[in-house]
């Protein structure tokens, strides 16, 4: 197995974790100090603030299982983003290095030149089309709202004068702010999915607008919790993202189809989601 320089390490998984300074340098050890990751520190290397020709950086937000997140014996990053990552890496001749950057500071990241791409279950939209590339499609979810089965929510209407929250800068805190509108109830942010579980399970939120598969695995792993559609909710699927004019698109692309076509795809999809689709 390829081992990885992380930037993070076991239990610092629901911390925001700022970009490894040097990270192109010699060294397992996760640095003693980590910016946080909306601010990454101005004095990184410059050879290392992305792959060397040889290595590729990924920036994810590794808080979103089954699409990535910390094993916490082992502190490494897994999931089905990371394998598909490393099959196109390794296809393309890459070695690759993976960074843990809280969701909204993913795109600032990588146009900052400190990633090659971005796969984070990322949802093209037309505004994040502005700044980035999309590659196709590879997997699709729809938006659940998440709550505590005690608290008998079972509708939108229920939430009317309740609070709401999402992951900062996602797609569903435009989906949420656009229903809280029509509904009435307040939206809370925060960077990462597993502060908002610890929200909601401690009573500070009402109820959680997030993707199908991610409260899939939180429902299984975590009692007490209920889920219910977001009704006329549209489609959305997740791409890698890629600076703005980027070479590897194209060969990525290429790779990523032809993992639908040959049938790994779907292993992966099984392999993460127990499901296929
Ligand atoms: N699909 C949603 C979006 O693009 C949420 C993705 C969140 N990903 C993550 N790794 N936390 O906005």
């Amino acid at each position: 197995m390829k081992k990885y320089k992380w930037s993070v390490a076991g239990l610092t998984a629901v911390l925001s974790v700022g970009l490894l300074a040097g990270c192109g340098a010699e060294g397992d050890a996760p640095p003693e100090v980590e910016a946080p990751a909306d601010e990454p520190t101005e004095e990184v290397d410059e050879n290392a603030t992305t792959g060397d020709g040889d290595t590729l950086i990924m920036a994810t937000s590794a808080d979103y299982p089954p699409y990535e997140s910390v094993e916490l014996e082992t502190g490494e990053i897994v999931g089905f983003d990371i394998d598909i990552a490393e099959h196109i890496a390794s296809e393309l001749g890459y070695e690759l290095e993976i960074e843990d950057v809280d969701f909204n500071g993913l795109i600032p990241a990588m146009e900052a030149g400190r990633a090659d791409f971005v796969l984070a279950g990322m949802t093209p939209t037309p505004e994040r089309e502005e700044n980035v590339d999309f590659s196709d499609i590879y997997y699709e979810a729809t938006n659940l709202i998440v709550t505590k089965e005690d608290a008998e929510i079972s509708s939108l209407e229920d939430l009317d004068g309740l609070t709401v929250g999402v992951q900062l800068g996602s797609i569903q805190e435009g989906e949420a702010e656009d229903l809280a509108e029509e509904i009435g109830f307040e939206v809370e942010k925060r960077d990462r999915i597993p502060e908002l579980i610890q929200e909601l399970l401690a009573g500070r939120l009402d109820a959680i607008l997030m993707e199908d598969t991610v409260a899939d695995g939180y429902m299984e792993s975590q009692s007490g919790l209920a889920q219910f559609e977001v009704p006329s909710e549209e489609l959305a699927g997740s791409a890698i993202a890629f600076p703005k004019g980027s070479e590897l698109r194209e060969p990525f692309n290429e790779k990523l189809n032809e993992m639908i076509d040959s049938g790994l795809m779907d292993e992966l999809i099984i392999k993460w989601f127990d499901t296929e689709e």
